[in-house]
């Protein structure tokens, strides 16, 4: 059965906090014409609005919900203002351009969209979905997996954006800290006028039971020029800033500060970074060693081959330093797409072990097994396979490079929630790590990574670290040249970039940091 709270990610905010909002947006907004609550639920927001902004503005509320339309008219109405309509309404099939353009400004929408992802409502079978997913217009990969996964506040702060485009109003509504980030991201990128934006954090396990990282998401549209930037501050007040996060070169960085005094570092990929391996089993796929047998997740001794067996670090591993491996995988093959059946010959037990547990393989989730070889992994390669390698947890908050090589003669490979890149030598791989460790790499991390993140440290961060100048930087001239040449850059666009830079280089009196 779906659960309806998850469906229409019902979490009533308590009036207090409404209260607080109110209070908050009042110190930047001086008049307004029309408050809009958009999925209004009992109406705690357009109860406290109302006590704040009183009878010379005008209140709509709306939710999906009959029974709370009828509590939340109930609540404006005790704070009396003369102008206020509560309706039931679908929030995906309101026309907001039209209704918005035909309200007094300045527009102030306030609320608290539905918490809950898109997937988490196909996990639940929900339907409460907007007709068009893939807003964010990602491609191939990223079109089937994580990144295009989306909360449904941030289809609806977007929806509301776009719609307020022109005029003068502004947002103020709670959401995942994340989620804020995407909005404004994606208000960027595109082209959205937004002006002065703030996010205040709130602590979500009080007001709502929930552990994630919440905020006030405030920003104002139709204010003169967008502003690439914003503050985030501790709590529901402008005293006490954290950091301003922002677009530079085209992404989001954490820490615009920082950035700017160590932009330099955001150069070429010198060397690629590549995840470590994944097969969405780790019940059946990973062992530890007992004297000759190998244990599985599910607590059984298992007869196994050496032959496919690798030495296996996780994130916690690397996080905490353990280098040692205590697990092993089963690698299925040497590269995507290898034929799986060559098992059967050269492993029979292994493919016996994998015939036995099919029900747990055959019935991996992942798009990225769908016609594949049965029993294939993903994220496979030669690299996998390197004899060293530096590599880091995407998981954690601190940013431990570790180096690590080979360990009963066997490389050391690491699993999908980590990075590496493959090196040729041990020598090699302790230069990266060193480097990488240095207080300029680690201060240049930090104001790239966003430490709330689920995934803190991803692909896309590490490959923006430029190590060659990095390793200028730190004095480190005769290494870079040897690990480091352009031959080494990962592909011929940015080789030719490099060229380009060499040029300018050349003909620039200042050198080209
Ligand atoms: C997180 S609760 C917040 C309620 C209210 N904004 C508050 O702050 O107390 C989300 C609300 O969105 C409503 N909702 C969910 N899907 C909706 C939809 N498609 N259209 C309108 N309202 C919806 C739910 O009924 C619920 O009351």
């Amino acid at each position: 059965m779906v659960s309806a709270k998850k469906e229409y990610g019902d979490f009533q905010t308590p009036l207090s906090l409404a209260r607080q909002v109110s209070a908050l947006v009042a110190q930047r907004m001086v008049r307004i014409g029309t408050v809009v609550e958009p999925t209004c639920g009992v109406g705690a927001f357009l109860q406290a609005a109302a006590e704040h902004f009183g009878e010379s503005t005008s209140y709509w509320g709306f939710d999906i919900n009959a029974d709370y339309v009828e509590t939340a008219r109930a609540a404006v109405g005790r704070a009396g203002p003369s102008a206020a309509t509560v309706e039931q309404r679908d929030f995906y099939t309101t026309n907001w351009e039209e209704f918005l353009s035909e309200q007094a400004g300045p527009v102030l929408i306030i609320g608290n969209p539905p918490w809950i992802t898109n997937a988490g409502m196909g996990v639940i079978q929900g339907t409460n979905l907007p007709t068009k997913c893939n807003f964010q217009g990602h491609k191939g990969l990223d079109a089937k997996t994580g990144k295009a996964n989306f909360d449904i506040s941030e289809w609806m702060l977007v929806r509301l954006l776009r719609a307020l485009q022109g005029s003068r109003a502004a947002i103020a509504m709670l959401c995942k800290t994340a989620t804020a980030r995407k909005v404004l991201r994606h208000a960027w990128v595109n082209g959205l006028n937004v002006g002065p934006s703030s996010l205040h954090l709130i602590d979500a396990a009080a007001e709502f039971g929930v552990a994630v990282d919440a905020c006030l998401l405030y920003a104002h549209t139709g204010i003169g020029d967008t502003e690439f930037t914003a503050t985030v501050y501790r709590s529901l007040s402008f005293d006490q800033p954290l950091q301003t996060f922002g677009m530079s070169n085209g992404e989001l960085v954490s820490d615009v500060d920082i950035y700017r005094e160590l932009r330099h570092l955001d150069g070429l990929q010198y060397r690629q970074w590549r995840s470590g391996v994944k097969h969405d089993a780790a019940q059946v796929m990973e062992f530890t060693r007992e004297k000759n047998h190998f244990v599985n997740g599910l607590g059984e001794r298992c007869q196994l081959e050496d032959e496919y067996l690798f030495p296996l670090l996780k994130s916690s591993d690397l996080a905490n330093g353990r280098l040692q491996p205590r697990r092993f995988v089963l690698l299925t093959q040497n590269r995507v797409g290898d034929a799986t059946e060559t098992i059967k010959k050269v492993a029979p037990k292994t493919w016996r072990y994998l015939l036995d547990h099919s029900d747990y393989l055959d019935r991996r989730g992942s798009s990225v097994y769908a016609r594949r070889a049965r029993f294939s992994i993903f994220g496979v390669g030669d690299y996998t396979f390197s004899t060293a390698k530096v590599a880091i947890s995407g998981l954690y908050k601190c940013h431990q490079f570790q180096a690590i090589g080979c360990a009963g003669g066997k490389p050391i490979v690491v699993d999908d929630t980590c990075y590496f890149i493959p090196c040729g030598s041990k020598q090699e791989a302790d230069f990266f790590a060193d480097l990488l460790s240095c207080e300029t790499a680690q201060r240049f991390i930090s104001a790239l990574v966003f430490r709330d993140a689920k995934r803190p440290v991803t692909v896309d961060i590490l490959r923006r670290i430029d190590l060659k100048r990095l390793a200028e930087h730190a004095g480190q001239v005769r290494a870079a040249n040897e690990y480091l040449s352009a031959s080494s850059l990962e592909s011929e666009d940015q080789q030719l970039l490099f060229v380009d830079q060499i040029s300018k280089q050349a003909g620039s009196p200042v050198g080209w940091r």
